[in-house]
């Protein structure tokens, strides 16, 4: 049994990371998006280069931004499209790779390239769908690579998560609930549950984001470890 020490494990290790909401314009002056702030990935981000891991966070159209450390490049994106191939860019370097974008899962099939003028009743926006960030690449899962997920649903949502979990080829998901008050978009604590390929889910304490993300580490972390034996 090895002695797990997270601080060395991460060491020169190549770390992708999604993060933030993406922005899929309808004309030039609407768009459609979500209320993700990016925190969680951010915060993941700083964690993760500080342990000595060299971190790409592929970072959609947020207030906030990681603190400037070497060990971090962001690239800033708008729309999924965008997300995507940066994304896909550096998937094969890396050996973990965290998906922690609110990814709109739809966009305007036909931006209007003119502000689209009020109707006298409805409007009807015709929305196709975006690529599957972390479904396409958990396709292209590298031997050894490391994908983690998360779900955010307002039920209870252990059925969802589990499904995306298996779907989308993830190591882990951490499944947000909004029913928990402590839970969500634009908070700085979150509860969790964490469900893993063939292990008993676990359930964390009321957490800040800092500590949530520590903990995320700490099991990549253990997953990095055991792949040596
Ligand atoms: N995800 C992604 N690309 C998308 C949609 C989601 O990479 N186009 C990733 C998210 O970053 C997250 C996971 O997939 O890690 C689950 O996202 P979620 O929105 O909860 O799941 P969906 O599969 O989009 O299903 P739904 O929104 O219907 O619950
Ligand atoms: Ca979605």
């Amino acid at each position: 049994i090895g002695i797990l020490n997270p601080d060395t494990v991460f060491t020169g290790k190549k770390f992708l990371i999604t993060a933030g909401p993406t922005q899929e314009a309808i004309d030039p002056v609407r768009y459609i998006s979500n209320h993700s702030s990016g925190r969680m990935g951010i915060s993941l981000a700083e964690r993760a280069a500080e342990k000595g891991a060299k971190v790409t966070l592929v970072l959609g159209p947020t207030a906030l931004k990681p603190k400037p450390h070497p060990n971090i490049e962001t690239i800033s994106v708008v729309t999924a499209l965008e997300m995507f191939n940066a994304t896909k860019t550096h998937h094969t370097e890396s050996q973990v790779v965290i998906f922690c974008a609110a990814v709109a899962d739809y966009r305007s099939e036909k931006p209007s390239d003119q502000k689209i003028k009020k109707k006298e009743n409805a409007l009807n926006i015709s929305l196709i769908k975006n690529p599957d960030i972390a479904k396409t690449l958990g396709e292209n899962k590298k031997q050894g690579q490391v994908h983690v997920g998360f779900a955010l649903e307002t039920d209870e949502g252990l059925g969802s998560a589990e499904r995306k979990l298996n779907e989308k080829n993830f190591d882990f998901v951490v499944l947000n609930s909004l029913l928990d008050p402590e839970a969500g978009f634009q908070k700085n604590t979150n509860q969790v549950t964490i469900l893993s390929k063939g292990k008993k889910k676990i359930k964390t304490p009321v957490l800040t984001k800092d500590k949530l993300a520590t903990q995320i580490l700490d099991r990549i972390a253990s997953i990095l470890e055991n792949q040596k034996y």
